[in-house]
């Protein structure tokens, strides 16, 4: 138990002071002894010293990285110390140090160490005397350096050969030519930032024996040749030496290698005019090459041969030539009748010769080609594409789109055959009026015409030409569909308007006096309610309205159209329809019974008066100043009838109230006036509608006419009138 606690008061103890441990790395410094420039050889020390501040008792554990040239160094990283004994140049950089505790680091300022000195190096050679191409091992060394070294082998400026090696010697197997008389060499080390070099080692001279391998190129017969002739190349070395089997002879002409022996040997070739040039026998033993060079000149036999075609344009039909020649001969070596002549027209020999007639056509495009053989020696021109020119054919006429009478539009023209160029004029009658060449496949020929009639259509013609006036071909008249735009519209109407029934049928025309078909007519009603459309082949079209009513009145207009899309509108016609016959009949039918009724009123009236005795009517009114609303009794007195109306006086209209007595009452009533007749009059100041019965105004009528003082007077009249006369014809009729 006790055990426990104190290995625990311990345990606590221990790491409450790991935990408090107060220390502070204040500097970390570089220390190199004996110096920073040091000579090679010497022993380097370098020493890391930490200025650290800590509390009593503290001990931390230290961790010490060296760099060098910025890398980590691999070393034993409890001690501060990093001992180089025996210091090299390879040694040299760029230090620093780092002092390293679980929770702190720092690092020192850098130090460059310099080591002075590079061993100078020794040379050594196994032979001194030899034979061009022989090898020999040279060996060089620096003995003690260290590091990657770069050894080099010199002839004077003139580097032989160079090794990179970690070793501190190198012995390579150098191939020496005769130039390399004296050798050394030299070794140099890359350090971090540069490069240095050790001096040059001992020179030696070596004695090297020339090889005696140098060819003698000749040419026979000649170094100036004529094609065809068989030339034959020596290349001659000195016997002695081809016995080696290392030994070769090669014969270059150019980058082509024409022949490779071991031995001396002829070269045979017989000689082309791509055969000049510079020759070269080069002999190789070992890593020994000798060579000697010849120029050889090779004239032509026979120059090229050219091809001419006469002449250089032709159309199919006419004649030409096609010729071969030869501007130059060797004429030492044949004569120009020496040459055969061959000419091929795709391939296929057209003629053993140098000259060819043919007759341009179809048969004779192609391509042709010369061939000239003399001596061995062919040579071809190259191929001539010969083609006869085709004449134009008649061209023909067209035309872009519709034509329409004074609108602008385009012609074409166009020959299916003949060869480009081609000029087309387009012709009116007789005049052109236009001329255009066309020169590529692609292009068109195009006019801009107008014409104001359509017989002018075919007053165009087009003419084309590829071969001058006299070849040219003419077209045929053009012949096209003219459109005539429409012209304006009239519209008529059947029967005449002012004189349309109700229930009759009406017949609306439109007509164009030109314009080509088909026509599109539209009627319109109104203000542009269309109601009737149609395409017709003919100038005119038609629309019924069949059993008109009366809200077929209104305005009507037509429309035309074709394809020449000049819209043209009629001017606006007024139909108007009136009432249907049997009506105005049963009108006129009605107004004549009324007036035939009044006149036999009046007749009967008139006798009465002139009879026995005169009779006379008094109209009475009650009360004699009627207010708004008021009754009005109204009497009217005869010696034999009384009748009483009643009228509600009103601004607006009049009521009347007819009450007719008996038979009864007309013998007391007439008793009561008798002998008393008044005659009462109202004359309305107004001129008196038609529809009103005229009355005719005097002694011997009775009539009486009321009017209320404003409102709805024909009514009042019309009415009163009507009921009037039913009184009165009420009446009985007057004794005689
Ligand atoms: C370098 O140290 C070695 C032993 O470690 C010693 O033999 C040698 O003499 C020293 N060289 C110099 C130049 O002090
Ligand atoms: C051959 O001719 C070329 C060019 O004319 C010349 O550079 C070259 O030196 C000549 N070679 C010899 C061997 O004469
Ligand atoms: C165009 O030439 C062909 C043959 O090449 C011939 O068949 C055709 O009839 C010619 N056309 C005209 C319009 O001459
Ligand atoms: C002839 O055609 C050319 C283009 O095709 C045009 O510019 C020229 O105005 C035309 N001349 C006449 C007289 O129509």
């Amino acid at each position: 138990m006790w055990v426990k606690i104190v290995t625990f008061l311990l345990l606590f103890l221990f790491t409450s002071e790991e935990a408090c441990a107060e220390y502070v790395i204040k500097s970390v410094q570089l220390i190199i002894e004996p110096g920073n420039s040091v000579e090679r050889g010497t022993n380097v020390s370098l020493r890391c010293q930490a200025d650290v501040s800590h509390s009593l008792g503290s001990h931390p554990n230290y961790i010490y990285n060296f760099y060098k040239d910025f890398k980590l160094l691999n070393t034993d990283q409890t001690t501060d110390r990093l001992y180089i004994p025996d210091a090299r140049m390879a040694h040299s950089g760029t230090y620093k140090c780092e002092v390293v505790t679980k929770e702190q680091k720092m690092e020192s300022s850098v130090i460059d160490l310099t080591v002075k000195g590079l061993q100078t190096p020794v040379l050594t050679v196994k032979k001194r005397k030899l034979t061009e191409g022989d090898n020999v091992t040279a060996v060089c060394t620096a003995k003690g350096e260290i590091s990657s070294l770069t050894f080099f082998f010199s002839n004077g400026l003139q580097v032989l050969f160079t090794e990179k090696t970690e070793s501190y010697q190198v012995a390579p197997q150098l191939v020496l030519t005769k130039e390399a008389l004296n050798i050394f060499c030299f070794y140099c080390i890359t350090l971090y930032s540069s490069i240095k070099c050790s001096d040059n080692s001992n020179v030696i001279t070596l004695d090297i024996q020339e090889l005696e391998i140098t060819p003698n190129i000749t040419v026979n017969p000649s170094p100036n040749v004529v094609e065809g002739d068989l030339i034959i190349f020596k290349c001659i070395v000195n016997t002695t030496y081809q016995i080696n089997s290392d030994f070769k002879i090669l014969l270059i002409y150019g980058q082509t290698m024409l022949s490779l022996t071991m031995a001396q040997k002829d070269y045979y070739m017989s000689a082309k005019a791509s055969d000049s040039g510079e020759y070269e026998c080069i002999s190789r033993l070992g890593g020994v090459s000798k060579s000697s060079a010849m120029n050889i000149t090779v004239k032509e036999l026979f120059s090229m041969p050219a091809l001419s075609i006469h002449p250089a344009e032709v159309f199919e039909g006419e004649p030409f030539t096609i010729s071969c020649e030869i501007n130059n001969i060797s004429s030492e070596r044949i004569q120009k009748d020496e040459i055969r002549y061959s000419i091929f027209q795709d391939q296929t020999s057209v003629i053993n010769g140098s000259k060819y007639n043919g007759i341009a056509g179809k048969a004779s495009n192609g391509k042709y080609m010369c061939v000239a053989e003399a001596k061995g020696i062919i040579k071809k021109t190259e191929m001539d594409r010969f083609e006869a020119k085709v004449l134009v054919s008649k061209p023909e006429l067209s035309v872009d789109g519709p034509v329409i009478v004074n609108q602008s539009f385009l012609i074409h023209c166009h020959s299916t055959n003949g060869s480009l160029p081609i000029i087309y004029s387009l012709k009116r009658d007789n005049i052109t009026l236009n001329r255009t060449k066309v020169s590529n496949p692609h292009e068109k020929a195009c006019f801009l015409a107008l014409i104001t009639t359509p017989s002018d259509i075919n007053r165009y013609v087009c003419e084309a030409e590829n071969n001058g006036q006299v070849s040219s071909k003419m077209s045929e008249r053009l012949h096209v569909t003219v459109i005539v735009p429409v012209g304006k519209p009239l519209l008529t109407v059947i029967p005449v308007p002012g004189n349309i029934e109700e229930g009759s049928d009406v017949t609306l025309i439109c007509n164009i006096q030109k314009g080509s078909p088909p026509i599109n007519f539209t009627f319109y009603e109104g203000s542009g309610t269309e109601i009737h459309n149609t395409i017709v082949q003919s100038n005119s079209a038609s629309y019924d309205l069949t059993s008109v009513k009366r809200h077929h009145s209104g305005n009507y207009y037509c429309e035309a159209n074709n394809r020449a899309n000049t819209l043209i509108k009629s001017d606006t016609i007024t139909v108007e329809v009136s009432l249907a016959t049997w009506k105005k009949a049963l009108i006129a039918a009605f107004c004549m019974m009324l007036v035939v009724l009044l006149v036999l009123f009046i007749v009967k009236r008139y006798k009465a008066k002139r009879g026995k005795r005169e009779m006379a009517a008094k109209l009475s009114v009650k009360p004699a100043s009627p207010k708004s609303d008021d009754s009005l009794t109204l009497s009217l007195t005869h010696d034999t009838h009384y009748s009483d109306h009643t009228v509600v006086v009103n601004n607006t209209e009049s009521v009347w109230n007819e009450r007719p007595l008996d038979v009864a009452d007309q013998d007391s009533l007439g008793s009561t006036n008798e002998g008393d007749v008044e005659y009462t009059e109202v004359v309305h100041p107004q001129p008196i509608d038609p529809m009103r019965i005229p009355l005719k105004k005097g002694t011997d009528t009775v009539y009486s006419e009321l009017q209320t003082t404003q409102g709805n007077i024909e009514h009042v009249n019309h009415q009163g009138l009507l009921e009037y006369a039913e009184l009165n014809h009420d009446l009985p009729e007057p004794v005689d």
